[in-house]
């Protein structure tokens, strides 16, 4: 049977609608629910034009962990995804979902991860560090940011004519590839 998945996103929500329209034409699994912490969002915006139910959740309720559970079980999730999620998942999930939720960097982790490192910043740091590669990073999600288990990281190359918005573009298209590609992996094992 196909699992049910919730995708978390906190802003444009690119990967999220790539993931709804992956699954949408695979039997393995569905995007149910979107959720954001961000009321203007725009990963809302796309999740209703694409007939996905979606919510915001306050900072209250996101802090208290039990409503956003209660809501994840009314919807029968079985996977997490986030995608560009930028508040941290309460103890009461993670313990709910062990191994079963996913998270993506920007970057080769442990380079360039870490509180206060996402979007443009972490591509910025990878220019003005002068790193020759970099890439895209899924992991398990545990308590500290971008530090669970690492699934799988894939690269591409960082040119000297390259600027946050090139490196973004480059990143973006791996993330597209593979970030519904492992998850689909995953679920056959969970
Ligand atoms: C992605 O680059 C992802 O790796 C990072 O945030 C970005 C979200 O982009 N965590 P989008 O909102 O999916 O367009």
């Amino acid at each position: 049977m196909g699992k049910n998945l919730a995708v978390l996103a906190s802003g444009n929500g690119s990967n999220a609608e790539n993931l709804i329209r992956y699954f949408r034409c695979r039997e393995s699994a569905e995007v149910k629910l979107v959720l954001t912490n961000r009321a203007e969002a725009y990963a809302l915006t796309r999740a209703h034009h694409l007939n996905v139910p979606s919510r915001f959740i306050d900072r209250h309720a996101w802090e208290e962990g039990t409503p956003v559970l209660a809501l994840l079980q009314d919807y029968q999730i079985d996977f997490i995804v986030l995608a560009g999620f930028l508040a941290r998942i309460p103890n009461v999930i993670l313990q709910a979902y062990p191994d079963r939720i996913v998270n993506i960097h920007p970057s080769l982790l442990p380079k360039f991860g870490g509180k206060g490192m996402y979007g443009d910043r972490v591509h910025q740091a990878v220019i003005a560090a002068g790193e020759a590669e970099s890439g895209i990073s899924i992991h398990f999600l545990n308590e500290r940011y971008d530090e669970g288990r690492m699934i799988a990281q894939y690269r591409c190359a960082v040119e000297s004519t390259d600027t946050p918005e090139t490196l973004a573009a480059k990143v973006h298209t791996l993330e597209y590839t593979y970030y519904p590609q492992v998850i689909e992996q995953l679920l056959q094992r969970c």
